[in-house]
């Protein structure tokens, strides 16, 4: 191995490392003395001094200090500052001020008005008030004269007002509509010495037309740019920042070979664009799952020839990241091995909350950022020392508004001057100005450039930035706190931890609390997670199965039927042998022996078979996916969805029976029969049957029709998990044999059913005239799940979920999105990115990870869901409908597909893909 290739197997390997054994790592490489850290904390409190005593409170300070994000009303002001810009309709702009401001406490704040709309426009009069007031020096408060004009006038004036706010906010942040304007606007910087680096809002494009023209803005800009780029070196001329995301609408781990093949040669251009216009390019740092792409797309970018010898490449790392330091080293060492010279933005991170967020969601061990804000300050150093120490082959650019980390900075740089600050427009105006004075280092402003409907995740971002009470800025004005708090050392206080982990956020896997362990998740984003499942998946690649009835814990033997893979009908996946009528009499004999004891048997003791259950689940996790992707047909994401739903259910029920049922009288009901569907077939499976066996019944399961071979290795670990003999038997077969036995049977005495509407409504009859008025019928059926999009939502978000929701497990969810309800003002842009996003998908084999949608379960579905789209296109209703790639036709797929109705009324029935 190269010592290139080794740095980046360290690089994948730290994200597992857990937070302790990083951050001892960081603290290892960090020496200052007691002397340096004195100096450190008289430079940076008597910055802070001066700020306070100097600085006036801009826009956002005032802000700040009356809506903290600690309070209600403050997130709901966040929460309409998100969505009001891009809202076009008078309707929807009133709801949402209703909405977002209806239900907070805005006495607390201000005049003490009932209406939402007063509320709101004295917070909006207030800011603007504010603003005004500090610029003529004026000293009465204009928010309470414009509270009696618009009690005065009424909702048009509110709606007016906050508008007028929202734009008040988003130009905080926003240096120009577009390049010609940010760079007459940016002339009063410039004229201080100050440098730009000019970033084009957009980002996660989801479409091709919009990567494109993402694409078109950049190279404008770059064009345009150039024309003021008069110096010889790159660095004392303006640069532009770039979004990865915003230049590929799947810019995905998963879709690794793709990126590759179309995203490079985009970056490719716009860097060489950017090296005949002498400007620095710099790749923005976006979310950590795009980090080991987003390095692999970095390398074949320069690696190119035609960028040998130009300096102006420049890449963003985040300290916050476990891996910082990796990326440096590895960067270094490219750098190296190509003879070139890049520059490093040294960033803190921008998507915290998110990115923890996202780890609980997909129940992974570890996050992949540290958990406490002075740990990302003590990387931040880390990785500040690094970078001097590379200063032959790295420019250095430290992006910070806090006064201690450029202090921290300047005392470390030993007297270097070959770096640079870096402030986002907007922020840390009044610091950078006096470093800016104060040392002898070039600064430069990362200005965001562009129209409201691109600006809103950016604004969220800087609005959780600001607003989050740890941070730099919202203490450096508050005088409440102490100075000396504000610059305190970040290396003493993480010395000072017993654990570094902040153990006030838990782990992914304990969200619950002690109740529960969430469901172990895989990140198919993260390479060495895909890696390794991919690996333990492949021993099932070609394994074949049985299914058999399992009765008095063991398989009887007989006849067998193949089972096939929908994915592709030469895939033989194993053989099921079907039951017979005698041998479910004879289940139901056993059943109801079995009952006597298990029902009597402490909750506790049935609970942790339950339990053991989900952990034999979690070990034999891969083979279950392979299962559920040869079997049913489930992509990977679904099949690790599938696996952590079951799991889930174990222990939920576990946990509900021995809370629910220690305490309190009741009995079992004996045995019970679940039927289950294929498009969960252990999910929904292990759902009912875990349910009914916590509360002490014994369970007759019969498995769909097309999913036995899953459900018989479910069977098998439940009874290695300790199930006594006859408490849970398997017996395969047809509904309307078997699952008819089964149901008419006097001594079954209670059924779970999933699946249609028909058959639920059935066996309700045969329950019925059994005569047995207690024994229930436990029913989810099918619907028509619609989702209504209205003018306020932001349509990249709409759309990625509105895709999830209709095309995710080829649609075959009684969950999934049927019936899609647009407000007409923003329905064709929203269509028209539908389409573009439809198109993106990947149709296919779903063992290969980077399928979306895999096929549907039989032929009999495919056949029906054909003929409904037929009879659809023939009455011309077809909004879009993608092509099915090659090879499609050794399995039974669907293609994706949109069609318009005139009202609900043309959806009859729930037509199941
Ligand atoms: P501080 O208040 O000292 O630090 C705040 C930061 O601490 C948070 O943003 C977060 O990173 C971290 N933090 C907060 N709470 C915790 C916690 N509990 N545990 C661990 N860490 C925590 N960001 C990007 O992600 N990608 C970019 O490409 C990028 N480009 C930028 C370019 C420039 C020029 C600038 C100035 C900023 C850029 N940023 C980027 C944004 C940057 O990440 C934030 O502005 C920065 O984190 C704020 O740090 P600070 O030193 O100013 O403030
Ligand atoms: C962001 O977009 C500044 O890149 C950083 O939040």
């Amino acid at each position: 191995m190269t010592s290139l290739s080794i740095l980046r197997s360290e690089f994948r390997e730290r994200r597992q490392h857990s937070e302790q054994q990083v951050v001892e790592s960081l603290l290892q490489m960090i020496d200052i003395n007691d002397e340096q850290v004195a100096s450190i904390h008289a430079r940076a409190a008597a910055l802070v001094n001066a700020l306070r005593d100097e600085a006036k409170p801009g826009l956002m300070e005032s802000f700040l200090a009356e809506y903290g994000l600690s309070t209600d009303e403050g997130v709901a002001l966040m929460c309409l500052a998100e969505a009001y810009l891009r809202t076009p309709d008078d309707l929807t702009m009133d709801a949402l001020i209703r909405d977002k401001i209806g239900p907070g406490e805005w006495s607390r704040h201000r005049g003490g008005a009932d209406s939402p709309f007063v509320n709101v426009s004295t917070w909006a009069l207030m800011l603007s008030g504010r603003v005004f007031r500090n610029k003529k020096g004026a000293e009465k408060d204009l928010g309470d004269i414009m509270l009696k004009v618009v009690q005065r006038l009424g909702e048009p004036v509110a709606r007016v007002a906050v508008g007028e706010a929202m734009k008040l906010m988003g130009r905080q942040f926003v240096l120009g509509r577009d390049i010609e304007e940010a760079i007459a606007n940016g002339q009063h910087f410039r004229k201080k010495g100050y440098r730009y680096s000019y970033d084009m809002l957009g980002e996660a494009a989801r479409t091709q037309a919009d990567a494109q023209r993402y694409f078109l803005s950049y190279s404008r800009a770059i064009s345009l740019i150039s024309e003021h780029a008069k110096f010889e070196v790159v660095h004392d001329n303006p640069g532009i920042s770039v979004k990865l995301s915003a230049l590929h609408p799947r810019y995905e781990f998963v879709q690794h070979e793709r990126v590759m093949r179309e995203l490079v040669p985009r970056m490719a251009a716009l860097s060489e664009q950017a090296r005949a216009a002498n400007i620095g390019l710099n790749i923005d740092a976006e979310e950590m799952d795009r980090l080991d792409l987003s390095l692999d797309v970095i390398e074949a970018v320069l690696r190119s020839s035609t960028l040998a010898g130009w300096d102006g490449f420049g890449v963003v790392v985040q300290a916050y990241s476990k891996q910082a330091v990796n990326v440096l080293d590895w960067l270094y060492q490219l750098a190296s091995d190509l003879d070139r010279k890049i520059t490093v933005r040294l960033v803190k991170g921008a998507y915290w909350d998110t990115e923890i967020k996202y780890a609980q969601v997909l129940g992974l061990e570890r996050y992949p950022v540290f958990t406490r804000k002075p740990t990302t300050d003590v990387s931040y150093l880390a990785c500040a020392k690094r970078l001097m120490a590379f200063s032959d082959r790295i420019y250095p650019q430290f992006a910070t508004h806090n006064a201690q980390t450029t202090s921290a900075i300047l005392e470390l740089s030993d007297a270097k001057t070959d770096f640079e600050f870096q402030r986002l427009h907007g922020m840390g105006e009044a610091l950078h100005d006096l470093l800016l004075d104060s040392t002898n280092r070039r600064s430069r402003i990362y200005a965001p450039v562009g129209v409201h409907k691109d600006l809103l995740a950016y604004l969220v971002r800087r609005l959780l930035e600001n607003g989050a009470n740890s941070s730099f800025v919202n203490q450096v004005l508050d005088r409440d706190v102490p100075v000396d708090r504000v610059v305190s050392d970040p290396v003493t206080y993480v010395r000072g931890l017993d654990q570094f982990r902040n153990t006030k956020i838990p782990l992914p896997a304990q969200i619950y609390g002690d109740q529960r362990i969430n469901s172990r998740g895989w990140n198919l984003n993260d390479p060495l997670d895909a890696h390794t499942l991919e690996s333990s998946m492949s021993q099932f690649r070609e394994h074949q199965w049985r299914a058999a009835p399992i009765i008095a814990n063991l398989p009887v033997a007989g006849e067998a039927e193949k089972i096939i893979s929908p994915v592709d009908h030469r895939d033989v996946v194993g053989e099921v042998i079907q039951a017979s009528v005698e041998q479910v009499e004879l289940a139901i004999d056993e059943a109801q022996r079995a009952f006597t004891k298990w029902s009597v048997k402490p909750v506790g003791e049935r609970a942790a078979i339950l339990r053991k259950t989900a952990d034999l689940y979690e070990q034999n996790a891969a083979e279950l996916m392979a299962l559920a992707s040869r079997e049913a047909g489930k992509t990977r994401l679904d099949g690790v969805s599938e696996v952590r739903e079951a799991v889930d259910f174990l222990r939920y029920y576990a946990n509900q029976a021995c809370e629910k049922l220690q305490t309190q009288e009741y009995s079992a009901l004996g045995p019970v029969v679940c039927i289950s569907p294929w498009n969960f077939p252990l999910a929904i499976f292990t759902g009912q049957i875990s349910a009914a066996l916590a509360a002490g019944n014994c369970v007759l399961a019969k498995p769909a029709e097309q999913t036995p071979l899953i459900s018989a290795r479910a069977v098998e670990l439940f009874h290695l998990a300790g199930l006594p003999e006859g408490v849970l038997t398997l017996l395969p077969g047809q509904g309307e044999t078997v699952g008819a036995t089964l149901t008419s049977d006097p001594r079954v005495k209670g059924v779970w059913f999933t699946g249609s509407t028909q058959t639920a409504m059935y066996i309700d009859q045969s329950l019925a005239a059994k005569g047995d008025a207690k024994a229930p019928l436990v029913a989810e059926t099918g619907g028509l799940n619609a989702m209504i999009v209205d003018s306020s939502a932001l349509p990249e978000q709409a759309v990625r979920d509105i895709v999830q929701s209709a095309f995710q497990s080829a649609g075959q969810r009684c969950s999934a999105l049927r019936l899609l309800i647009v407000q007409e003002d923003v329905a064709d842009h929203l269509l028209e990115m539908l389409e573009g996003a439809a198109n993106e998908l990947i149709i296919g084999d779903s063992w290969n990870p980077a399928t979306d949608v895999g096929p549907v379960i039989d032929k009999q579905a495919q056949q029906s869901i054909l003929a409904h789209m037929h009879k659809l296109d023939e009455q011309g209703r077809c909004l879009f409908k993608s092509r099915l790639p090659h090879g499609t036709d050794l399995g039974t797929y669907v293609p994706v597909a949109a069609y318009e109705l005139n009202e609900i009324e043309d959806l009859q029935e729930e037509v199941f893909g």
